[in-house]
């Protein structure tokens, strides 16, 4: 048996096609929107694993903390003998799992970056030699197929990435991974919490200014899959903490009226002086809320843990 097995789910061209999908409807409206899944090219992964390094960026760290202070206990509760990853990346919190789950039979990372999954598989390999991993490139946001591996199956989400969905989306997301799950399967799920507005914009915000790289760099990805000329340095970054909606938005202001040429839709974009491009919300979360979202779609919160400062939280669901 192969200890490495990798499932192309995507079709080579369905990036392509979903980029130039998201690129005209979002440019073509107002306010204009790009979703933050364009972020993450090989530059901008890179800008990601520097900001959850900065000193303002806390949930990483905060995440980490849970993950190692918890792991046995989420191991017990879950008595997982597969583990599958919702954008999995670089998997570099998984390792705190692993060394929990000594009886974890597979890994099932899941993400649209071939090279983050060929990379994280060697390294889990080689903590875990043995270990059966079987990749799937997919988007975790459409529908899965899961491999057939032993259960009980562990299925995480962490990083507070639900936060970057739209409360629409969240809601798709969740009853799309609660029809996943099997009798004794459950959802480890990363939550950003609610707490003072400046420690939330400074997170988004960083002093050395990677933060408004990482959301600059949806543009040069426009720009090369697309042919586009956007200039960066048109534009200023933004973040702000949305009080009614509870998320952070990172947007990209025009510094003065400039016009976008984007040959491969035939489109020319315009932007007034100030105009703004929202380029992620990151929703920020109280427990009773993720409680009834989970509810909402068919899961029940078991476990609710959070770092010693209250700031992150993962909790630990099953099928309702
Ligand atoms: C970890 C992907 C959820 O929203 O905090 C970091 C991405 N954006 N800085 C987040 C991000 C700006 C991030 N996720």
């Amino acid at each position: 048996m192969s200890p490495f097995l990798l499932t192309r789910t995507l079709p080579v061209d369905a990036t392509d096609a979903a980029l130039r999908a998201d690129v005209l409807h979002g440019l073509t409206r107002r306010p204009k929107t790009l979703p933050p899944k364009w972020f993450y090219d090989a530059h901008g992964s890179d800008l990601f694993e520097e900001i959850t390094r900065l000193p303002e960026y806390y949930p990483t760290r905060a995440e980490r903390e849970i993950l190692i202070d918890r792991a046995e206990e989420i191991a017990r509760a879950s008595g997982a003998l597969t583990l599958v990853e919702l954008g999995s990346g670089s998997s570099e919190k998984t390792r705190h799992l692993l060394d929990a789950l000594p009886a974890l039979h597979s890994y099932v990372p899941v993400d649209v970056s071939e090279s983050a999954l060929r990379g994280a598989a060697e390294a889990l390999l080689a903590q875990r030699p043995g270990l059966s991993v079987h990749a799937l490139i997919a988007d975790f946001t459409g529908s899965l197929q899961l491999p057939d591996t032993p259960g009980p199956r562990l299925v995480a989400f962490l990083g507070g990435t639900i936060g970057n969905l739209l409360p629409e989306e969240r809601s798709t997301f969740l009853r799309s991974v609660r029809s996943l799950l099997s009798p004794g399967d459950a959802l480890l799920l990363g939550t950003d919490l609610v707490k003072e507005e400046k420690v939330l914009v400074d997170a988004y915000d960083d002093a050395a200014g990677v933060t408004a790289e990482f959301d600059k760099n949806v543009l040069s990805v426009v720009n090369r899959e697309l042919g586009a000329d956007f200039d960066p340095a048109d534009f200023d970054h933004v973040a702000r903490w949305d009080p009614e909606q509870e998320w952070v938005e990172m947007r990209l202001r025009a510094r003065e009226p400039l016009t976008v040429k984007i040959p491969a839709l035939d489109l020319v974009v315009s932007f007034g002086a100030g105009e703004e491009l929202r380029t992620e919300v990151s929703a920020k979360f109280r427990k009773e809320g993720v409680k009834a979202e989970l509810a909402a779609s068919g899961l029940r919160m078991d476990h609710w843990w959070t770092d010693s400062a209250g700031r992150f939280a993962l909790s630990l669901s099953t099928a309702a």
